[in-house]
């Protein structure tokens, strides 16, 4: 993204944070941010020890905070016991909270849905007995393929309460994604929905799990639990597959929730690595919660007359801290949208703000940016058609936010009025690990601005030093936090390698490079420093995508993944293809793309089919057979090659690779 980077770098304008949020703002001011950071820097189990009292409930409280003697396999409260779901749910019986509504779920086709906490308890408990029914125990792995829905919620919290480990698959990936998770994670049950409803379209999701399933090596399976989402009916096997309705029907509303080590790991969610096949991110049960309850009240200032709404799926880390359980947790009311920002309109989202009174707004800078680009070309869909009043802050995920859009979201959706927290984490930090906090930090549009209290993030070189302001250098964490990721699943090596290089002195390793401004030590990231991509603020790893494209042996011989500035999705998918037959040109070259695309979709998923495909007879190396990456990056945004290509082995190659497809 160099020209938005440009123009971050150049960024001045300041906007302080509204003087109606901060009077009563749960961290009011730059001061008492800084208070915060410095109790968690004198005296770090302290600091952590007293919020992990204050916000959960334990059966058994804890007595040592963090236990670094086997670093970087860090662990957080862990002689201490408690529930995940017992700390969403049962803890707001017999308060105010008890019949307040804890989703307001909206339908694809706009029919809404209301579930107390005291409703929501009673599903989840009903489904952890079905759960147990079907012989689910403490410490098994369950695997959740499901739409956005009331349903979804309760399957991760009804896993959560009976001590199963879930693992979320976005309901985009393909049959082959699925099964390699299944396997992987070596799950004994699958909790899916017939279809789900998307944008008007009935798309299946049983069908792919049938699919997955029939591929092999699943065999710990034991059974399919299938919600009914619409009427079409869908193939079930005798024996493995129910329908979530019936199991439910026969149990009892109450299931006494297990009690777990804080150091349980409540959920595995695969991610994008640079190498080799997604990685299982562990999170631990204790200190993830923690995490997510206390960032509700800092990042988002949380209040109990609030109606949050994070628009992220719960097949992604952002729809587990922020819609599955940081909201719970926080006993706050929130929205659950099964649907798409563009349909029936791109007015969607607006429409239901205004409907539902949402004040805290959470979502993506690419939605944001489509919505942008369709209000300037419709003006029927432009926000100021509704009353979007009730909002009181703004926030953004997922990828950079260009100053741009930040500065029409700020005025068209905020009116001027409501804090923007642009919150840079992922899905291995459990939550957010650098925003502005609403009450308190001046904003200045594509910053991430300071880390929360107790993150000690920082940016150094390549051997673990710091760099000044100004200079950029790679993101790094300098302490253990309690939601950090606990390991790779089943594969520790992988995790030291990954994320505490050697060469770093035992920093935790983001990934992304990011510079500070010299006035106020505010951070920018960058971009990753690997090879993973952002594109519409999901992960995506290049060789992933090369991996799919040269399964297709019949066409493929070699193929490589670049990523490309794109006005929309952030960055947008490039591949480079060297075909077992000629470089083929127009009407061929068309098909044999499409034909490619087509499989990526089906291979991985819609979201990593590529943009553009170019053919070659060969791909730009080095005299040792080094693919050079960055001249296709640069062949990519269509720039003329100024970069030395003296060692190229084979420059004619280049001119061929600039043609599209
Ligand atoms: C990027 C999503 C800039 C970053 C929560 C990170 C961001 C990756 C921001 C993690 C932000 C996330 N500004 N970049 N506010 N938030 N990123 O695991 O590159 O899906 O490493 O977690 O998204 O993506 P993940």
């Amino acid at each position: 993204m160099s020209s938005s980077i440009t123009s971050v770098l150049q960024e001045n304008r300041v906007f302080e944070p509204a003087d109606s949020i901060k009077a009563s703002a749960a961290v009011s001011g730059m001061d008492a941010y800084n208070a915060l950071c410095q109790q968690a820097r004198d005296n770090p189990d302290a600091f952590w020890g007293e919020r992990a009292r204050e916000l959960l409930s334990w059966s058994k409280p804890f007595t040592r905070v963090l236990d670094e003697s086997n670093a970087p396999f860090f662990k957080w409260f862990d002689d201490g016991e408690l529930n995940a779901s017992y700390n969403c749910l049962d803890r707001h019986i017999g308060t105010a909270n008890e019949n307040k509504a804890a989703i307001i779920f909206e339908a694809d086709d706009g029919a809404v849905t209301r579930v107390t906490y005291k409703e929501l308890l009673a599903k989840v408990s009903q489904f952890a007995n079905a759960l147990k029914a079907q012989g689910v125990k403490k410490g098994d792995c369950v695997i959740i393929y499901m739409p956005m829905t009331i349903e979804g919620v309760v399957a991760m919290q009804a896993c959560a309460r009976i001590g199963a480990t879930h693992s979320v698959v976005f309901g985009g990936f393909s049959a082959h994604a699925l099964h390699d998770r299944i396997q992987d994670i070596g799950a004994v049950a699958v909790v899916t929905s017939n279809y789900q409803m998307r944008g008007g379209k009935e798309l299946p999701l049983k069908s792919i799990v049938d699919e997955a399933l029939s591929m092999g090596g699943c065999e710990k399976v034991q059974s399919v639990i299938v919600y009914q989402r619409t009427q079409t009916a869908v193939n079930m096997v005798a024996g493995r597959d129910h329908f979530m309705a019936e199991v439910m029907a026969a149990q009892s509303t109450e299931c006494a929730p297990e009690m777990v080590n804080a150091e349980h790991p409540l959920f595995v969610l695969y991610t994008s690595g640079s190498t080799g096949k997604p990685k299982g991110v562990q999170h631990a049960t204790g200190g993830y919660l923690l995490w997510a309850a206390q960032t509700m009240k800092w990042t988002f200032d949380l209040k109990d007359s609030d109606v949050f709404w994070c628009t992220a799926d719960i097949g992604w880390i952002t729809g587990h801290t922020y819609v599955a359980y940081g909201p719970l947790a926080a006993g706050a009311t929130q929205i659950v949208f099964e649907g798409v920002p563009t349909f029936p309109n791109a007015g969607r989202f607006w429409q239901m703000i205004e409907k539902h009174g949402c004040t805290i707004f959470y979502t993506a800078p690419t939605a944001i940016r489509s919505l942008i680009k369709a209000a300037d070309s419709d003006e029927s869909v432009h926000p100021k058609n509704w009353n979007l009043s009730s909002l009181r802050i703004l926030g953004s995920v997922g990828e950079p936010i260009n100053p741009e859009a930040w500065m029409w979201y700020y005025r068209h959706i905020g009116a001027e009025r409501c804090p923007i927290v642009d919150t840079f984490w992922q899905t291995e930090t459990g939550g957010h690990m650098i925003t502005p906090l609403p009450g308190a930090t001046p904003m200045v549009p594509g910053s991430c601005t300071l880390p929360l209290p107790g993150i000690e993030a920082a940016i150094v070189d390549e051997s673990g030093n710091d760099v000044a302001n100004g200079a950029g250098g790679i993101l790094v964490v300098k302490r253990p936090w309690p939601s950090m990721i606990r390991t790779i699943w089943g594969d520790p090596d992988r995790f030291v390698k990954s994320y505490f290089p050697e060469e770093l002195k035992g920093y935790y390793l983001a990934g992304d490079g990011a510079v500070r401004s010299e006035d106020r030590g505010y951070f920018r990231i960058t971009g990753r420093i690997d090879d993973v991509l952002n594109v519409s603020g999901h992960r995506m790893g290049t060789m992933e995508i090369e991996s799919s494209l040269v399964a297709k042996t019949d066409l493929v011989a070699e193929a490589a993944v670049v990523g490309r500035p794109d006005d929309v999705s952030g960055e947008a998918i490039v591949a480079f293809v060297v075909l077992k037959r000629p470089v083929p040109t127009g009407d061929e070259a068309n098909a044999i793309a499409k034909e490619l695309r087509k499989w990526v979709g089906q291979d991985i998923g819609p979201i990593a089919k590529p943009k553009e495909i170019r053919f070659g007879e060969n791909l730009p190396k080095t005299r040792s057979g080094k693919i050079m990456r960055r001249l296709l990056r640069a062949i990519a945004k269509d720039e003329e090659i100024t970069q030395d290509t003296s060692t190229l082995e084979n420059p004619h190659i280049l001119s061929q690779l600039s043609q599209k497809h």
